[in-house]
């Protein structure tokens, strides 16, 4: 597996997939199609990660294969997206174990180095307003401001066709197309169907922090939200079944987060247990 940490050595390869020639890459021939008025050579797709990869993620590298010859996925736990109190410092990291978790199914691992993606002197913020407001906002301001400045900054170090996010983040995943539509950036955004585990728990790289009786609790979230009518009702259920409190559970528009209206309507939640907090949504289909 081809790991590079330098923005100049993705592009490289990234430039080499594109002519076709293979000369950065493992000789293999372009897949001939044409993306995004880029003529020749491979489509390319890129997946954003933070590492500390599991099968959702795995699922994200199998779509975006679905759109694109050739499948970068970063790897980078970007600082800004946490604020001082949260577990930046704990995030799990191991490249090694992520690249073989990502297998053969992958073309190119993009690690950068927090000094690669912030060097000396960086004072660019993307913020993005919209989709953003409130739910997680309301919760962790800073973390969509984080988001879409370092995926901006990927998207335009990659320049990929595609590039596939996880539905699990809802909210991030509608904060990027906003962003992607406004800049006018000639990226496919597509979202990806949140993996589960047996009892329905969303697959997350936090989910590791739970202890056994907390694992527990915390598969009752999809249930208590798939059984949902209304939002206050299901807080109450979370806290009954043992979350120890619970920032929100929203029912919202699905693509604006503004108010539910007529359109497809999503449910939300954030809940916390001991140290960890987990997020989850899917369709709202009731009145
Ligand atoms: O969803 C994530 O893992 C992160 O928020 C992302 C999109 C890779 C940006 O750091």
């Amino acid at each position: 597996m081809k790991i590079v940490d330098s923005i100049a050595g993705l592009r490289a390869q990234v430039a080499a997939w594109r002519a076709g020639d293979g000369r950065a890459g493992d000789g293999r021939a372009g897949d001939g199609r044409v993306g995004n008025g880029r003529v020749g050579g491979d489509r390319v797709a890129l997946v954003p990660t933070m590492g500390a990869l599991h099968e959702g993620h795995v699922s994200l590298v199998e779509a975006a294969r679905k759109h694109a010859g050739r499948v970068v996925v970063s790897i980078f736990v970007n600082p800004t997206q946490f604020a001082p109190h949260e577990d930046f410092d704990r995030y799990p990291r191991d490249l090694q174990a992520d690249a073989a978790k990502l297998g053969g199914g992958t073309d190119l691992i993009f690690a950068p180095t927090v000094r690669e993606m912030y060097p000396d002197g960086f004072a660019t913020t993307v913020s993005v307003g919209g989709p953003s407001e409130g739910l997680e906002t309301d919760f962790r301001p800073h973390f969509f401001a984080g988001v879409a400045t370092v995926v901006a900054k990927l998207l335009v170090a990659a320049m990929p066709d595609v590039a596939v996010f996880g539905e699990k983040d809802w909210q991030q995943l509608q904060v990027i197309r906003r962003l992607v539509a406004d800049l006018a950036l000639p990226i496919e955004i597509v979202g990806a169907p949140i993996m589960r585990e047996a009892d329905g728990l969303a697959m997350s790289s936090r989910n590791a922090y739970l202890k056994p009786g907390e694992r527990a609790v915390a598969g009752r979230m999809n249930v208590i939200l798939r059984e949902a009518r209304d939002p206050g009702a299901a807080k109450q259920a979370l806290l009954d079944a043992g979350f120890d409190s619970v920032d929100y559970v929203a029912v919202r528009d699905a693509i604006t987060l503004g108010p539910a209206s007529s359109g497809p309507k999503r449910i939300l939640a954030a809940a916390r247990i001991g140290g960890t907090r987990l997020i989850d949504n899917m369709e709202f289909a009731h009145a």
